[in-house]
């Protein structure tokens, strides 16, 4: 018999320190030079940085399943992370947190947003391609030797 999965709400909230536990076990599970603990709680100390975690309601209470952290340096917002649960990919939450960042950007009239995706990461590209984001170029070894950064931009509406 095939059961259908329970679909719980979503929300997007600021970080806490206390989400750190779950967010280090999702930034370990997805990627291989992850950042650690107190460089999440340097950019929780950063007045220009905000950290956003995507909470999923359940049976066992909210978990949190993916987080994104962005700069906000004058009109432009740099994407620095985003990552979602290995077990709960596929299901949108890589998109809400990205379009929960444009919609912030847009919202407070920044004019453009940065980002860098290692070249190899083609389902990131994809949901980058898919909100807008365009490739601007590619920064040769940025991750490591052969590791490859694509820098990509979306302009919004204040020019
Ligand atoms: C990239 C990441 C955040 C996407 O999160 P997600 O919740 O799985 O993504 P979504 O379900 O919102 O999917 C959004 C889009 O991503 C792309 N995508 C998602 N899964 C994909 C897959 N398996 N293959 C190809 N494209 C895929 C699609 O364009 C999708 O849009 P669509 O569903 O309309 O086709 C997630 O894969 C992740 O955490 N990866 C590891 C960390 C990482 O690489 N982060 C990016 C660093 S720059």
């Amino acid at each position: 018999m095939a059961v259908r999965e329970q679909l719980w709400p979503v929300t997007l909230r600021d970080m806490r320190r206390d989400d750190l536990p779950a967010v280090l076990d999702i930034e370990r599970r997805s990627f291989s030079q992850p950042w650690s603990r107190a460089f999440f709680e340097k950019e929780l100390a950063t007045p220009f940085a905000r950290l956003i975690v995507a909470v999923e309601a359940g049976w066992a209470g909210p978990t949190v399943v993916g987080y994104t952290c962005r700069w906000r340096v004058t009109d432009e917002v740099h994407v620095l992370n985003v990552a979602v649960h290995p077990d709960r990919r596929g299901r949108g939450f890589g998109r809400l947190l990205l379009e929960g960042t444009l919609g912030e950007a847009r919202s407070s009239r920044a004019r453009i947003v940065y980002l860098e995706v290692r070249a190899g990461n083609v389902v990131a590209r994809r949901l980058y391609r898919s909100v807008g984001f365009r490739e601007l170029g590619v920064r040769r070894g940025y991750y490591g030797p052969g590791q490859d950064a694509i820098v990509m931009e979306l302009r919004l509406g204040h020019w």
